[in-house]
């Protein structure tokens, strides 16, 4: 099925913006690159001003987290990387995961209004039970230092669009929409991500409590058995919630209570 839509148009996107931004100040639509994170991150390394915003319709070495590939179908999707340079200390710069997800779970809403966008943390956004978005944040510090936080988002794939291994653990915005949906106009989905990012963006700085509260209340883990692949081990337990910085808080046997602040986690099966 062809449910590719019109081209991104830099222009199209900045008009639905307002124009006092901070994020998606300047914005790049590529044709084709091979990872959106690489292409901001040489703008970083170039001394490029923070907030700008890249896409690109098709990449050919999109990645993601623990050094996976990311799927990124020609014109279906919005992939897409910030560079931002936080203002402040590199330890809290793990924020803009949490940061991230909420924004774009907010985007999707007013995007589909009635639908429900779950945090799968640290780093994914599930509609339905299945992952729709991934969020890549890598960083480099000392002077001159920048963050890029790389987002992926299915927007217009049908059923047919997914690879094989993906079948069963991926789906699009236009697929939480119901099966009859027309394609979504991705300029509009883009902004409604750029202006969530955008209008969220102090509060990275000045109530991080407060977007860690809204990343608890839209867990998908909360409240689930599950399965923490650690670096040194993999356990089961209860996620129970999240802590100030973000990190996963989980009970293990014995109610051991443990921090989990990188690696995997997967819902257990339950039988
Ligand atoms: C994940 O699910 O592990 C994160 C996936 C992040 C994918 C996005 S697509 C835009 C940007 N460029 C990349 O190479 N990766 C991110």
């Amino acid at each position: 099925m062809n449910t590719a839509t019109p081209p991104l148009n830099a222009e199209a996107l900045s008009a639905l913006l307002p124009a006092m931004r901070r994020i998606g100040r300047e914005i790049v639509v590529l044709a084709e690159t091979g990872s959106t994170n690489d292409e901001a991150a040489q703008l970083g390394r170039a001394g490029v001003a923070e907030g700008l915003v890249l896409f690109a319709e098709r990449q050919t070495a999109g990645r993601g987290r623990l050094g996976r590939k990311w799927e990124s179908a020609a014109q279906k999707g919005l992939w897409f990387s910030l560079l931002l340079r936080p203002a402040f200390a590199l330890a809290d710069w793990s924020r803009l995961t949490t940061w991230a997800a909420v924004a774009i779970a907010r985007g999707i809403e007013e995007a589909l209004p009635g639908c429900r966008a779950a945090i799968k943390w640290p780093n994914d956004i599930y509609l339905s039970g299945k992952k729709a978005v991934g969020i890549l944040c890598e960083s480099v510090a000392g002077p001159g230092g920048y963050a890029v936080v790389g987002i992926g988002v299915n927007v217009n794939h049908a059923r047919d669009d997914f690879p094989e291994e993906l079948l069963t653990k991926a789906t699009s915005l236009r697929e939480s929409a119901g099966a009859e949906a027309e394609p979504l106009d991705r300029h509009a989905v883009a902004a409604a991500f750029l202006r969530a990012l955008d209008g969220l963006y102090p509060a990275l700085e000045n109530d991080f409590a407060d977007i860690v509260a809204e990343a608890e209340a839209r867990s998908f883990l909360v409240g689930r058995r599950i399965t923490v692949h650690g670096p040194q081990e993999t356990y089961e337990a209860t996620a129970e919630g999240l802590e100030a910085d973000g990190s996963l808080r989980v009970r293990c046997a014995e109610g051991v209570t443990r921090l989990v602040c990188g690696g995997e986690v997967s819902v257990s099966a339950v039988f």
